[in-house]
């Protein structure tokens, strides 16, 4: 009889793992050589015609010794690469090899974190990380009051539960009101929780109007949750956060601020200020997958009052029994909605630890310089316009007097050829290329070279 695959965790793990890490390494170098630019030229077919020859029979009858080398060079010879400075269309960051290391132990180890018989050590890590970043968030009163943050998959489950904290709170008559400039995903969890239908007040310069808020609080029958934005996925523009917060105690509304992206400027001394007002929300959401350099899912959802995550509570006698709980076993159901869950916070924890505060504040403040310097490019061009200079890391611009459909046309032609890849976002009435720029070392001439790309496919 044959001996089963070898096992990633217990004492022989290590010894089984090092020369298949040895094949995935050379398959990513591969397949990044085959690629040669920031992502698979050729477009749509021609990558799924490469995939597929590539992988051949999903479910051989025998199993195929090569498919670990022959699926990572594919998947990498098929990738968009983040970290190609020509690659800056989506708060997509490439990863830290930090924390993907780190990444590599949480799926060797395999905690599972639904309950503390699954996850001894890590749940009490999650608990610490999670414990300072939400003081982060809500700073030195949050912490004395005991603010928490859960671990997510994302913006979009902070926001869904952001939603489900506010209706638990506040009844299910809770009215969403957001900004036009809000995430999609706001709207869409108000529709999955069977709220009230939501309410988007204007925000004519990309950023939430107060008077526009206003008026719309006192028009619209209560209770409301208030949804902010803290880096608006188009623009990267952050809300009047002090205004609305006001406006918010005024009205008896409860606030949730989505800081999805600009979340990470906390850490930096540079930035920190423009998060003011940050702490009056009764919910944030923060990416450490945008502006915190962290492979997916690596997503917080941090609670001003811990009380309101009582809603979350929930039994199940296999993981969490009652008498097992009394026994002094923790309670790890609460945390989430999910039941099995990976230690995300390992890579986190790793992160936060080895760059410092100041560490992860430089990679924020490069990547904001970077803005600026591309910005300055633009600007200083005479066949560019400029939306705005940047608030964060996003740069919307396009060439001047150009269609829309040029627009987009030339953002296509670049995907199809393998070229760059760069955003898209309609604001003003018109569609602008986005540059989000999260790659701390992207070079001033990339930039130059980005920007040379799109002229020289744009149409004279
Ligand atoms: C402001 C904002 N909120 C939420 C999200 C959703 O985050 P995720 O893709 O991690 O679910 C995004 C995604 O870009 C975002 O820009």
């Amino acid at each position: 009889m044959s001996t089963p695959p070898s096992l990633a965790s217990g004492p022989e793990g290590p010894h089984a793992l090092r020369p298949l890490l040895d094949t995935v390494l050379d398959a990513l170098s591969e397949g990044a050589r085959a690629r040669g630019g920031p992502l698979p030229a050729g477009g749509p077919d021609a990558v799924a015609a490469r995939m597929r020859e590539a992988v051949g029979d999903v479910l051989p009858d025998n199993g195929d010794p090569g498919a670990l080398h022959n699926l990572v060079r594919a998947l990498a010879a098929g990738a968009t690469d983040p970290s190609d400075p020509l690659c800056a269309a989506h708060l997509h960051c490439p990863p830290l090899a930090l924390a993907t290391a780190a990444d590599l132990a949480a799926s060797a180890l395999n905690p599972s974190l639904d309950s503390w018989d699954q996850a001894p050590g890590a749940s009490e890590l999650e608990a610490l990380v999670m414990g300072v970043l939400a003081a982060e968030v809500f700073g030195a009163g949050g912490a004395e009051k005991g603010c928490v943050a859960l671990l997510t998959t994302g913006g979009t489950e902070s926001n869904q539960l952001a939603l489900l904290l506010a209706r638990e709170a506040q009844g299910a008559g809770v009215r969403l009101v957001h900004g036009a400039n809000a995430h999609h995903s706001l709207p869409r969890a108000a529709w999955l929780l069977g709220l009230p239908e939501p309410v988007a007040v204007p925000a004519p310069a990309g950023v939430l109007d107060p008077a526009a808020l206003d008026e719309a609080l006192n028009r619209l029958p209560g209770p409301h949750l208030v949804a902010a934005t803290a880096g608006t996925t188009d623009a990267g523009l952050i809300d009047p956060l002090p205004e609305i917060a006001a406006l918010c105690a005024a009205h008896g509304a409860r606030l949730h601020i989505d800081a999805a992206y600009g979340g990470g400027l906390l850490f930096s001394d540079r930035y920190r200020d423009r998060l003011t007002g940050l702490d009056a929300a009764d919910s944030v959401t923060l990416d450490l997958h945008k502006l915190g350099w962290q492979p997916v899912a690596a997503g917080l959802l941090a609670v001003s009052n811990p009380d309101d995550l009582a809603v979350l509570h929930h039994r199940a006698d296999y993981l969490n029994a009652d008498d097992d709980t009394e026994a002094g076993l923790p309670d790890l159901l609460g945390r989430s909605l999910r039941t099995s869950r990976r230690p995300d916070v390992l890579k986190i924890a790793v992160t936060l630890k080895t760059l410092g505060r100041s560490g992860l504040g430089r990679l924020v403040e490069q990547v904001c310089d970077h803005a600026h310097e591309f910005a300055a490019l633009v600007h200083d061009h005479p066949g560019f316009d400029l939306y705005d200079p940047p608030t964060i890391s996003t740069v919307l611009f396009r060439p001047a007097h150009a269609t829309d459909a040029a627009v987009a046309a030339v953002r296509r032609r670049l995907l199809t050829d393998g070229r760059a890849v760069l955003g898209r976002a309609r604001i003003d009435g018109r569609l602008w290329f986005k540059a989000t720029l999260l790659n701390p070392h992207t070079r001033p001439d990339d930039l130059a070279a980005l920007l040379k790309l799109v002229e020289g496919n744009t149409p004279g």
